[in-house]
């Protein structure tokens, strides 16, 4: 299959995301993102509902509590039929072991695990905050090495990061650790609040695994038309 960006859903509610996907082919499989801001208001028939019409979802919850919290509340997730989803790496190594062990347990059923990723340092986080607000005196590049690491050592799929980061982080874990980058930009001057940006032929070329697109896609006047342009650029066939 021509590899999919994955398309964030940042809507606030089932309605808005409805309204959306209207504009795409009925029997087109796409790939969403469905994070804090709809998952908290819609709750986890959201996901039901989009795996009913067909598309994968990455869930973007960000887990980070103690191992047992967050095994169980993996283990749910799992059940959902999530394809992937993720944690703060900063909950340590046996947190991302019981992350897996829940996802599987909850995932069984399906006959295929979900895809299971970190959050390294946010990428809103600066070098400076790394190195003052959590006495991290290696700074942030160390920072974001030392988790993917981490992540890797645990069993987990790969990390969030900036393109930007996608050699190094591969350098030190391995070739096909999953790198999911969002702050894509087809038209780098458009760039809405992200800063570091890449296109998603830059992207394709740097190694990222997997590419997450907002705005570019869901702010356009023809969402489906930017789709298929930012697709293309992105599985360059
Ligand atoms: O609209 P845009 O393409 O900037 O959306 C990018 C998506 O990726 C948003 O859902 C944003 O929260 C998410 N994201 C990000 N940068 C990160 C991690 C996640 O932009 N470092």
């Amino acid at each position: 299959m021509m590899k999919r960006p994955i398309i964030a859903l940042d809507f606030s509610n089932k309605k808005e995301v409805d309204i959306f996907l209207a504009n795409f082919p009925e029997n087109e499989s796409l790939f969403v993102k469905v994070g804090m801001e709809l998952f908290y208001q819609e709750g986890p028939n959201i996901v039901t509902w989009l795996k009913s019409l067909n598309h994968d979802v990455f869930l973007d919850l960000k887990l980070h509590d103690i191992p047992n919290t967050v095994e169980s509340a993996m283990r749910g997730l799992g059940k959902l039929g999530v394809d992937m989803t993720n944690v703060h790496a900063a909950g340590g190594k046996e947190m991302m072991i019981a992350a897996r062990r829940g996802l599987e347990a909850g995932a069984s059923q399906f006959g295929k695990t979900p895809i299971l990723i970190a959050v390294t340092q946010l990428t809103s986080t600066s070098n400076q905050e790394v190195r003052e607000e959590q006495l991290i005196i290696e700074g942030l590049e160390a920072s974001v090495c030392q988790y993917a690491k981490l992540a890797n050592d645990s069993g987990l799929d790969g990390v969030v990061c900036s393109a930007l980061e996608v050699d190094m982080i591969k350098q030190k874990t391995r070739k096909d650790f999953v790198c999911l980058t969002p702050g894509i930009r087809p038209n780098l001057n458009t760039l809405d609040d992200q800063k570091r940006t890449v296109t998603p032929q830059m992207a394709r070329e740097i190694g990222s695994t997997f590419i997450v697109v907002g705005r570019p896609i869901t702010k356009s006047d023809h969402p489906y038309e930017s789709y298929l342009s930012i697709k293309k650029q992105w599985s360059g066939e």
